[in-house]
């Protein structure tokens, strides 16, 4: 006779979750970052804020970024030379260009992650899809389920405006619904296209000169379970997650939607407030563990990292805070610097990133750690261990 126990033990899975396959995908038209002042400001036509326009270039010259891919490029803003200005209601039109764009990219990064997987998308169980882009239902979660073929049981779950954490969450909820269903094939997509927060400088709003400065497109894939079968060879198995809300920190980071598009806060202290953080959310992480002796000084250069790089000056914070080799946050400063802060996604190019990188190297470590920050502010944290297969899947990818 079946009992609840029984039916629960049957349905959780023997192994831990890990990522098994990587893709990722970025808009046609790009942008080199120490021309972009110049472009911004003459297709927003508002040449005449020098000083804005002074301004960016500077955070572009320090932001640690040499190219961005943009989906909002001349020819669409010919199209529509509305979305340039603020103060037009604009939400509209933004919200039906996004609901094509967005998951269309999300299948373009699909697409790789699928061919490596190596199973027929029909396999995919579960799809967890993060975006600031959404706005209405049914959302793109559909929409890129629908352009897959994924089958019609998939359990889809959608998360809007999670920001720049939206990767690190959705990687988290995988680990969660792998581990308690057995056999769960769980696609992670994250698509970001700043269509929805393009408009031209506005005197007062040092915010947007700032996004405008960091911000680009990209929709990163990946696709997670447990007990691999023998097509799958695991990348990083997920050990442990948490999440952290540094407190007194919920105006620091900040996204809402108006009629003239999405507005940014990003607060000058951020990376100040990762830094005085960052340290006690890794000791809490790897405390009850056993893999990193957290009592002892700086013991951080023992692990491998994919940090979010929300900025250079975040990065450069977190490396002197916790002590690390130049080295260590490579993939990340690699990864800024070819396609810019591309919010929820970026962590997951920053995965990408980094297994092509351990797979040529001699001497890896063994365990490492995601973190993503977003509004909240939210830290999310994964420990990861780097599967046996790494090496021989990091350079077949
Ligand atoms: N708001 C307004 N102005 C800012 C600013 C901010 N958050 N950060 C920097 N500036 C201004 C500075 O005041 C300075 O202005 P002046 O040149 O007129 O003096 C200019 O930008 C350049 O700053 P610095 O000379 O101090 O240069 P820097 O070394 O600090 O580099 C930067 C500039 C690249 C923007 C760097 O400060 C940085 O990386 N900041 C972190 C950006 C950030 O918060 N990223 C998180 C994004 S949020 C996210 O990822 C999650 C999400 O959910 C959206």
């Amino acid at each position: 006779m079946a009992t609840i126990h029984h039916i629960r033990q049957a349905q959780r899975a023997h192994s831990p979750a890990a990522v098994l396959a990587i893709g990722t995908a970025n808009p046609v038209t790009s942008m080199l970052q120490d021309e972009y002042a110049d472009y911004y400001f003459r297709v927003t036509k508002s040449e005449h804020l020098t000083g804005l326009k002074d301004k960016l270039n500077r955070i572009c010259n320090k932001s640690g970024i040499k190219k961005r891919f943009m989906h909002v490029n001349e020819q669409l803003l010919t199209a529509h030379p509305d979305l340039i200005d603020r103060a037009l209601p604009t939400l509209d039109a933004r919200i039906d260009m996004a609901s094509a764009a967005v998951p269309e990219l999300a299948a373009s990064a699909a697409a790789k992650a699928i061919a490596e997987w190596g199973r027929p998308a029909t396999d995919i169980t579960h799809l967890i899809f993060s975006t600031y882009s959404g706005a209405k239902a049914p959302s793109a979660d559909l929409r890129l389920a629908t352009l897959l073929g994924l089958r019609p049981t998939v359990c889809r779950t959608i998360l809007n405006l999670n920001g720049c954490s939206g990767g690190g969450r959705a990687l988290q909820l995988a680990k969660e619904i792998a581990e308690n269903n057995r056999g769960a094939r769980v696609l992670v997509a994250c698509s970001e296209l700043t269509l929805v927060a393009f408009y031209g400088a506005q005197d007062a709003s040092l915010d947007t000169i700032v996004g405008q400065g960091l911000f680009g497109d990209g929709a990163g894939v990946a696709i997670v379970g447990a007990d691999p079968v023998v097509v799958e060879r695991p990348l990083f198995e997920m050990a442990l997650a948490t999440q952290t809300t540094i407190p007194g920190t919920e105006d620091a980071i900040s996204m809402q939607l108006s009629t003239g598009g999405l507005d940014f806060h990003l607060s000058s202290q951020v990376p100040k407030l990762l830094g005085n953080n960052i340290e006690r959310v890794l000791v809490d992480a790897f405390r009850s563990l056993g893999v990193v002796d957290v009592n002892v000084a700086a013991p951080w250069n023992d692990l491998f990292y994919a940090v979010h790089p929300g900025g250079r000056a975040i990065l450069d914070l977190i490396e002197q805070v916790l002590g690390l080799d130049a080295e260590k946050l490579a993939p990340s400063r690699q990864v800024l610097s070819e396609f810019g802060n591309m919010s929820g996604a970026t962590v997951i190019f920053v995965l990408d990133e980094l297994r092509r990188r351990r797979a040529e190297e001699e001497e890896v470590p063994e365990w490492g750690v995601v973190m993503a920050f977003g509004p909240g502010i939210t830290v999310e944290t994964m420990v990861l261990h780097a599967a046996s297969s790494l090496k021989e899947n990091g350079l077949a990818s």
